[in-house]
């Protein structure tokens, strides 16, 4: 089956949903994010700040090639992991890529007053709205389905195993 790769902006749920989908399926759960925080020690605000952004994405496609060779899961990746080619070439060639797509506003309200995001902390909105007009292509490229992600976490998890038939 391979791994089924969350993709989509920040605030899309791939976190929540991942979670989700695990324990229902019963499958490891990875997340790039966290595998960047414990392989650095330190959070992603805090390697933004301290090391840059150009130094988190490389140990963001390290977790990207530490997880693929893992055994089949689901994965909640950091929403820019698109931003690498050579990151989507290891997704897709270890399972399925799939992108969970809303709206800015429903991107907005989910993420709050985003502090732990340094991308858009300043102002969510329009920091959002920016990036999902900069990155909408290079998602749509790179997923094998694109799944609707409004509404709760539950029907999202439910239309992703419906797409990916992983149940
Ligand atoms: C980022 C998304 C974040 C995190 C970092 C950069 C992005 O992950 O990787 O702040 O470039 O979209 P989430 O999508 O889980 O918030």
């Amino acid at each position: 089956m391979g791994h089924v790769w969350l993709i989509g902006m920040m605030g899309s749920g791939k976190t929540s949903v991942g979670r989700l989908l695990s324990e229902r399926l019963e499958l490891p759960l990875y997340d790039t994010d966290a595998t960047v925080e414990a392989n650095a020690g330190q959070t992603v605000g805090e390697i933004f700040s301290h090391l840059g952004e150009p130094r988190f994405r490389e140990l963001e496609s390290l977790a990207v090639r530490v997880i693929a060779s893992q055994d089949d899961g689901i994965v909640s990746t950091g929403g820019g992991v698109v931003l690498d080619s050579s990151n989507v070439e290891a997704m897709r060639e270890s399972g399925t890529i799939v992108l969970l797509d809303a709206d800015v506003g429903t991107l907005t309200a989910r993420v709050g007053t985003a502090a732990e995001r340094p991308l858009i902390a300043k102002d969510p909105e329009r920091y959002l709205r920016e990036l999902a007009s900069a990155r909408g292509a290079v998602y749509e490229d790179a997923a094998h389905v694109v799944v609707d992600a409004t509404g709760s976490i539950e029907d999202v998890a439910h239309r992703v195993e419906a797409a990916c038939s992983v149940s």
